[in-house]
C-alpha cells in the first residue's frame, strides 16, 4: 500500500518553529521516523511539503490510483480553506488529518477545521508522534478499505 503524507505552509521551518509549541523536530527528521515506521508495517511512504495551496490541491488530485491513503497536515490552511476540503471531497482516497499540537487547547480559530467532515478521522496532538501514529492509522484504513 502506499501513503502520501502532505505538509502544508511553514511546516518546512519544524525543527526552529515556536519550538515551544511544536518541538526542535525537523520535517526531515520526521520524514525519517515515519519511513522507519513505514517500512516494518510494509506500507510505501511518499512525503512533500508545500508552502502554497495550489500544489497541496495538485497533489491530491493526482492520488487517484496512484495512492491509498492520504494523510495531510494542512497547517494553517486547516482552518481556511474550502478549496482544500473541496478537493479531498473530490478524490475517493481516504484522507487522515494529523496536527502536532492539539488545536483545541489553542487559539479559538485553530479550534475549527474546514477538513475534518470530508477526512475519515484525525490525529491531533501528539506532538511528532502524530505522524508515526497516522502510518499505523492509514495502514488500518487501508485494511477496512478492502
Ligand atoms: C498545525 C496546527 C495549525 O493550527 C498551525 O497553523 C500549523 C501547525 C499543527 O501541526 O499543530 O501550522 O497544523
Amino acid at each position: 500500500m502506499k501513503i502520501l503524507f502532505l505538509n502544508g505552509p511553514n511546516l518546512n521551518l519544524l525543527g526552529q518553529r515556536e519550538p515551544e509549541v511544536y518541538g526542535r523536530t525537523t520535517l526531515a527528521a520526521i520524514e525519517t521516523k515515519v519511513r522507519e515506521r513505514a517500512k516494518k508495517l510494509g506500507a510505501e511512504v511518499e512525503f512533500r511539503q508545500s508552502n502554497l495551496e495550489g500544489d497541496l490541491i495538485d497533489w491530491i488530485q493526482g492520488t487517484p490510483g496512484k495512492f491509498d491513503v492520504i494523510v495531510i497536515n494542512a497547517a494553517g490552511y486547516t482552518h481556511t480553506s474550502v478549496a482544500l476540503r473541496d478537493s479531498i471531497s473530490a478524490v475517493s482516497v481516504p484522507t487522515i488529518e494529523i496536527h502536532i499540537s492539539n488545536v483545541h487547547a489553542r487559539e479559538e480559530f485553530r479550534h475549527k477545521s474546514l477538513l475534518a467532515a470530508v477526512c475519515y478521522g484525525q490525529i491531533v496532538g501528539f506532538g511528532v508522534n502524530s505522524y508515526v501514529l497516522a502510518v499505523e492509522a492509514a495502514v488500518n484504513v487501508n485494511a477496512d478499505q478492502e
